[in-house]
C-alpha cells in the first residue's frame, strides 16, 4: 500500500532540504512540487503561454539548475495564482503520490487540493527574517549577486501572492502537524519530521 506525506508551507521555510532527508531516511520517492511552476515560470519568461506550457510539461524540464533563480522563483509564483496552469498539473503530481511503497511531496497545496487523503501532513513554518536570511545564504553561496534587503522583498511578494490568491492558496490544512523550523538547525527539523511520520506509520 502506497503511504503519502505531503509537506507544506512557505518559501524557504526548510520543506524541501526537510523533504529529501525523509524521503531517504524511509526510502520514499521524493517531489519538490515547486519545480513543476518552476519549469513554467521559466519556460514563460522565454516567451511562452503558461497554460500550453503548463499542458505539455515533461518531466525532464525538472532537471534544471537555472530553476533555482530568484526570477524564476517569482515567474512560478505568478504562473502558479492561474487556475488552469494549476489543473494542468494535478494528475501528476497525483500519480507520483501513490507510487511505490511511499512518496513525499512538498509545495503548498499538497494538504489541503492535490492529496487531501496524504497519510501525513506537515506544515513547515519560519519567521520571514529567518526565511530570507536562509535563502540569502543559499543564493550567495550559489555566486548570485542579490542583497538581503531584496530577498526579503522577494520573500514577502511573494508569500502574499502565494496566501492570497482565489485558486489553492497558501493554508495549513486542519490536519495538518505544525513545524516551526525558526529556532531548529538542519538536524533537529529533519529528527521532528522524521518522529511526526513515524508516529502515523506505526
Ligand atoms: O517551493 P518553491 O519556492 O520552489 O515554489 C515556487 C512557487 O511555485 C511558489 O512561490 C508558489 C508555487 N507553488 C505552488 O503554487 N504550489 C505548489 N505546490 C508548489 C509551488
Amino acid at each position: 500500500m502506497s503511504f503519502t506525506v505531503a509537506i507544506d508551507g512557505p518559501a524557504a521555510a526548510g520543506k524541501g532540504t526537510i523533504s529529501k532527508a525523509v524521503a531517504a531516511h524511509f526510502g520514499f520517492a521524493h517531489l519538490d512540487t515547486g519545480l513543476l511552476y518552476r519549469a513554467v515560470g521559466a519556460k514563460v519568461l522565454a516567451g511562452g503561454d503558461p497554460v500550453s506550457v503548463a499542458r505539455a510539461l515533461d518531466p525532464s524540464d525538472l532537471e534544471n539548475d537555472a530553476l533555482r533563480t530568484p526570477a524564476v522563483a517569482q515567474a512560478a509564483s505568478e504562473v502558479a495564482a492561474i487556475g488552469d496552469v494549476r489543473a494542468a498539473l494535478v494528475d501528476f503530481q497525483r500519480s507520483f503520490a501513490r507510487k511505490g511503497d511511499g512518496a513525499v511531496l512538498d509545495g503548498r497545496d499538497i494538504g489541503t487540493v492535490i492529496c487531501p487523503d496524504a497519510e501525513v501532513k506537515i506544515f513547515v513554518t519560519a519567521s520571514a527574517e529567518c526565511r530570507a536570511e536562509r535563502r540569502f545564504a543559499e543564493l550567495s553561496g550559489k555566486g548570485m549577486e542579490v542583497t538581503l534587503e531584496q530577498v526579503i522583498a522577494d520573500v514577502k511578494a511573494r508569500d502574499h501572492r502565494d496566501q492570497n490568491r482565489a485558486e489553492a492558496p497558501l493554508v495549513p490544512a486542519q490536519d495538518a502537524v505544525m513545524l516551526d523550523t525558526s529556532d531548529l538547525d538542519i538536524a533537529q527539523a529533519v529528527a521532528r519530521a522524521v518522529e511526526i511520520i513515524a508516529a502515523k506509520r506505526r
